[in-house]
């Protein structure tokens, strides 16, 4: 059976290293038996969180959109930057707006309960990324997903891609296929909607 794997960038800038790791895994992954998609948090603008927003005007439409997308997969990727060893707020912002979408379409959702992550990381510092997966792993375990221990560092970003966008080094895309593989035999073996 075929599993809905989702690809969340967690950049939305232009030329983003973050954005041309996600399109590698999605130029990866199309070649399986999954249905890859790809999710774009500029096409989600979100206020940031506020409880008084919340309570005065609900959950805006679109974390309802983005939670009635997750709860679809099978499997997440999360290609994120790291913001001073953490989770930037774009990211972790639509994450919490998420995470209070209660129902879908009049029935309960847990957007990330039981749903298989994967993470990967461009930087243009030595260590790729490293301490800012370590925050979204937190976040995503706190949610209730499946977070793999296997993840893809691209340190060095800048000289990391050719100008079509693609990876230059060997070691960099061998580690992000098998990042893919596993996350889709995870998702095969593991899935909430199986
Ligand atoms: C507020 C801020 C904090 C940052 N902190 C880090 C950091 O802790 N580690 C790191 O490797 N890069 C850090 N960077 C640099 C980002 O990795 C760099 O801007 C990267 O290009 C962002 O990802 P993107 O290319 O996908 O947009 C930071 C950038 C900003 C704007």
């Amino acid at each position: 059976m075929s599993r809905n794997i989702l690809i969340l960038p967690g950049s939305a800038r232009l030329g983003s290293y973050n954005r041309k790791l996600a399109s590698e895994a999605m130029r990866i992954l199309s070649v399986s038996d999954a249905v890859v998609s790809r999710i774009d948090l500029a096409d989600y603008p979100l206020p940031i969180y506020d409880g008084d927003f919340e309570a005065d005007t609900g959950v805006p439409q679109n974390a309802q959109l983005m939670a009635q997308r997750i709860a679809a997969q099978d499997g997440l990727l999360i290609v994120s930057p790291e913001y001073n060893a953490s989770i930037p707020p774009l990211l972790k912002n639509a994450i919490d707006w998420t995470s209070r979408v209660r129902k879908v379409h009049e029935r309960p959702v847990q957007p990330f309960k039981g749903l298989v992550v994967g993470l990967a990381s461009a930087s243009p510092g030595r260590f790729g990324g490293m301490r800012g997966l370590e925050a979204i792993r937190l976040v995503m375990r706190a949610l209730g997903a499946e977070v793999m221990t296997q993840q893809c560092l691209v340190p060095r970003a800048a000289e990391g891609f050719d100008e079509d966008g693609r990876l230059r080094d060997d070691v960099a895309r061998t580690s992000l296929e098998a990042l893919c593989d596993k996350l889709l035999d995870t998702a095969r073996s593991l899935s909430r909607n199986a």
